[in-house]
This record gives structure tokens, sequence and C-alpha cells, in this order.
């Protein structure tokens, strides 16, 4: 059984302190397995109870792992003096301390971030040698050829040390600015738009669209945050729906 005392853990997954929630507590706004909770070192069962603040369930949990549909124009960073990031995003309830976005997204690309507080999860999806998929759309200025899908595919070289791994590129719509899709396994600077840039293209938008096998929900609207579930979460890791071979 693992358990933490009540006033520790308010502190820790609101945006509340330790001394405020002392004195919420004790204003009988918290309430344990439905009944009012009594005292600020009540035990409390972080597999088992359920908890409330002013009729809001805390989650528990050790962990969290959230989905942001990120906005353009938003830091993928944990705190930032000037301008807003990410863990701004996170509405009250999924709040807690600790929380940091797994892998950055540029700040005018859209989509996909997962936010955690999971240092060991966050390592093993952004470790290198894991090559855990990413997944985006780019609009492009100009058509995607056959030559650029099989340099796409071969590794492109964005300067003298840097040879990217293989990417998937594909057409998801024609046109004069057509949709594409790229898979890329790994997370330099700016890759996306590199790669692009080196074949003579801009990217007009990015979106990361899925991390692993695991898709951004179609539901998210640009800027909502929601957990991920439990058997989501293995899709992030799951090698068998991958386009690569590891
Ligand atoms: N590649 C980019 O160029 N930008 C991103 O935000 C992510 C991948």
């Amino acid at each position: 059984m693992k358990t933490e005392r009540l006033d520790k853990i308010i502190g820790a997954r609101t945006s509340y302190s330790r001394k405020e929630a002392k004195s919420l507590i004790a204003k009988g706004r918290c309430l344990l397995n439905g009944k009012v909770a009594k005292g600020a070192d009540t035990k409390v069962d972080l597999e088992r109870d359920t908890l409330t603040l002013d009729g809001q369930e805390l989650l528990l949990k050790e962990h969290l792992y959230l989905m942001l549909n990120k906005p353009a124009g938003v830091l993928s960073a944990a705190r930032d003096p000037k301008q807003p990031t990410v863990i701004d995003l996170v509405p009250e309830h999924l709040r807690r301390t600790g929380l940091f976005p797994a892998g950055r997204l540029d700040k005018d690309t859209e989509g996909f971030v997962l936010i955690t507080d999971d240092g060991g999860f966050a390592h093993r999806i952004l470790s290198p040698k894991r090559h855990v998929e990413k997944t985006y759309e780019a609009r492009l200025d100009g058509p995607v050829t056959e030559e650029m899908i099989r340099r796409f595919s071969e590794g492109v070289r964005l300067d003298e040390e840097t040879l990217c791994l293989p990417a998937l590129l594909r057409v998801l719509e024609e046109g004069e600015h057509p949709l594409a899709e790229v898979v890329i396994v790994q997370g330099m600077y700016h890759q996306v738009k590199r790669m692009f840039e080196k074949q003579g293209r801009q990217v007009l938008h990015l979106k990361r669209t899925a991390i692993g096998a695991l898709r951004l929900d179609p539901q998210l609207a640009c800027g909502e945050a929601r957990e991920i579930l439990d058997k989501e979460l293995d899709q992030i890791l799951d090698k068998t729906e991958a386009v690569f071979p590891r």
C-alpha cells in the first residue's frame, strides 16, 4: 500500500501550497472517499482512495501522462518568464508539480505534446536509441517529388556532420500547397523543416499527429489536454505498428 499525507498530496496535485492545503482541509472542502477529511496528516492510499477538493476529483496516481493539442504561439517548455507555455494550458484538475513536456515542438508548430511528471518514461521516448516514431503533417510551398521521397527514405544530409536516419514521406493531399506526412525517428532541432529546406521546400504549417503508434485524439481541440489512458501509453512504445523496423 502506497500512502501519502493529505496536505502533501493537495500541495503536489494542485496549484495550492501545502499551507493553503491545510487551511482548505480545515474548512472541510476536501472529501476522502466521500467523507469530509479531518486532518492534514490523514494518510491517503494512492491506489485505492478517492479524493475530491471542492467537488473536483484529484488524480492520486503516482505519475500523470497528458496529451496536449498545442496551438501555435505557445512554448514547449515547463516555464517561461514572458511567454505562455504548454504547462499553462494544463487544466486545473490535471495540474500537479513536476509536469514538463517530453520533447519539444517549435513555437509555431501545432499538435501532440506529451506532458508528464515521469522522468523515466520521458527518457525512454526521447532516447535516440529507442527510435520512437514521430509523425507530422507538413503543408508545403510546392510539390513532393519521387526524388524527395527517395532522399527522405535514404536519410537527408542536413550538413557535413549530420545525416538524418531514414524517414517516411508521403503525400496526403495534392495541390499548389500539398499536405505531406512525414515520419521521423529522431528529434533534432527544426528537423522536419530543415529536411524539407534541403529539398528546396518551405514548410508553411507543421503539426505533430502521432508519437509512436498513438495518434493525436481528433476530439481534442487546439489548446485542450486530456489524460492518456494506460492502454494508449503502451501504444507509444509499441513496436508492432512501427513504420521502421527497430
Ligand atoms: N521538426 C521541426 O522542424 N519542427 C518541430 O517543431 C518538430 C519537428
